[in-house]
């Protein structure tokens, strides 16, 4: 597999995080595995990109990666580059990292409280990240902590310096993770699952202000989570990942109205909804990731993939799926083959998709001005790839999926379309 990233078009923002053919291996008593094959993103600035994928498909692996934080001495980046400002971080020197981690690119860790020292207080631990990026003067790290405590919306900041963790609600504790990962304003925040640990409504308050200060502070978050509520909420592109690879993404409004990888269905159909009725099962995909010592050759969600063929045994290549905006000789993110732009000067497949789509009710105000989906459902000609055929706006940028047979599958509807 060839993974290709396109490139952006000139409308969207430029990325400030690349990863390219990212493989991670790990030295296990079974031999070198590899937790992460082949993939590669750009998180663009001052935008969300969601990581998105079942448990153990690699995603805090990728995370890790990314922040040279990998177990040592079992794991490493076999191949691939991570390129932050110019500058590769797989081949940067320790030093250089240091400088990197918590100053250019902050961490929200999934659990606050293996992300906090149990034993410092709030205000020791804060003021390490300004006393190693910003200054020597402690006094001066400490004001700057408060600060910053404020800012994630704590109460009596100089009260909660002198506490310890384990004083703090969980959702308080999030916040001090976050303003750790805040501190220096960095260029790019991974969160990892940064809401699983915490309860619904302390969720939407975390995620609520991590998009307020996104908006205040301009940064780029790499969002990661199994929950598609969240990427529907958070999110401009998504990614979503299957066993260490890429299996399906494009921007978030394309992949939730057509999404064309059975595995990206299989998600988005687990979702509950509301118009459920009582009692009813709920959808799964059934079985489970092949763990990394037996992966599958060919594809690698062929054992749970209900429209699995022959052609499957071999492994799908990464295909880029142009919008009409873009035809072939416009740009070079250009189909590789002809099967990759069915679409060009025609209504593409998402757009008659989503004339009938239903949208997620979580999706944010500023996707549903204008999704193809809240459009496509009164007024389909809105759809990106019309409006580029209308001589609208260009689409935002090309999807990819890796699955030999996309383009055959029956139009997706979701399980409570009305027909
Ligand atoms: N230290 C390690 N040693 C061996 N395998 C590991 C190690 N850490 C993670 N893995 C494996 O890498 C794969 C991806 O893990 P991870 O990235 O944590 O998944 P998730 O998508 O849930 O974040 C899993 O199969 C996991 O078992
Ligand atoms: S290549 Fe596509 S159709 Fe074949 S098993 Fe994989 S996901 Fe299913
Ligand atoms: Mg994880």
């Amino acid at each position: 597999m060839t993974p290709h990233t396109p490139e952006p078009t000139a409308d969207a923002a430029p990325p400030i995080l690349t990863v390219k053919d990212l493989v991670t291996t790990f030295d296990t008593d079974a031999g070198r595995l590899t937790a992460v094959d082949g993939v590669s993103f750009s998180v663009r600035r001052g935008r969300t990109l969601g990581l998105v994928g079942e448990s153990g498909c690699g995603k805090s692996v990728t995370a890790c990666s990314i922040m040279r934080l990998l177990p040592q001495p079992m794991g490493r980046i076999a191949s691939g580059q991570i390129l932050f400002d110019g500058q590769d971080l797989v081949t940067a020197p320790p030093e250089h990292m240091l400088k990197v981690r918590g100053g250019q690119i902050g961490m929200i860790f999934q659990e606050p409280m293996t992300a906090l020292n149990p034993v410092h207080t709030i205000g020791r631990q804060l003021s390490e990240v300004f006393l190693l990026h910003r200054t020597r003067d402690r006094r001066e790290a400490l004001a700057l902590s408060a600060g910053i405590l404020a800012k994630v919306g704590i109460p009596s900041p100089e009260v909660r310096l002198g506490e310890y963790p384990h004083q703090l609600s969980g959702g308080m504790r999030q916040r001090v993770v976050i303003a750790m990962a805040l501190a220096c304003k960095p260029a790019v925040v991974i969160a990892d699952e940064p809401t699983t640990a915490l309860d619904v409504t302390i969720q939407a308050q975390i995620l609520e202000l991590m998009q307020s200060l996104q908006r205040e502070m301009g940064m780029a978050i790499l969002l990661i989570t199994h929950d598609l509520g969240v990427i529907a909420e958070m999110c401009d592109d998504i990614v979503v990942m299957y066993a260490g690879r890429i299996a399906e993404a494009g921007p978030v409004e394309e992949i939730f109205a057509a999404p064309r990888h059975p595995y990206t269905r299989g998600l988005l159909d687990s979702i509950p909804r509301l118009s459920t009725p009582r009692k009813a099962r709920l959808n799964t995909i059934e079985g489970m990731v092949p763990g990394l010592a037996d992966m599958p050759t060919g594809c690698r969600y062929q054992n749970r993939c209900p429209w699995r063929a022959d052609i499957c045994a071999s492994p799908p290549p990464e295909q880029v799926i142009v919008p009409a905006a873009t035809a072939p000789g416009t740009t070079k993110a250009g189909p590789r083959d002809s099967r990759e732009n069915p679409v060009a000067g025609t209504p593409c497949r998402e757009s008659r998709a989503a004339d009938s789509f239903l949208w997620p009710k979580a999706l944010s105000p500023r996707h549903q001005q204008s999704t193809p989906a809240t459009a496509g459902k009164n007024n389909p000609a809105h759809h990106p790839c019309r409006e580029s055929v209308n001589g609208g706006a260009p689409h935002p940028a090309a999807a990819r999926v890796a699955c030999h047979r996309w383009q055959e599958l029956p139009t997706y509807r979701r399980p409570d379309h009305p027909l």
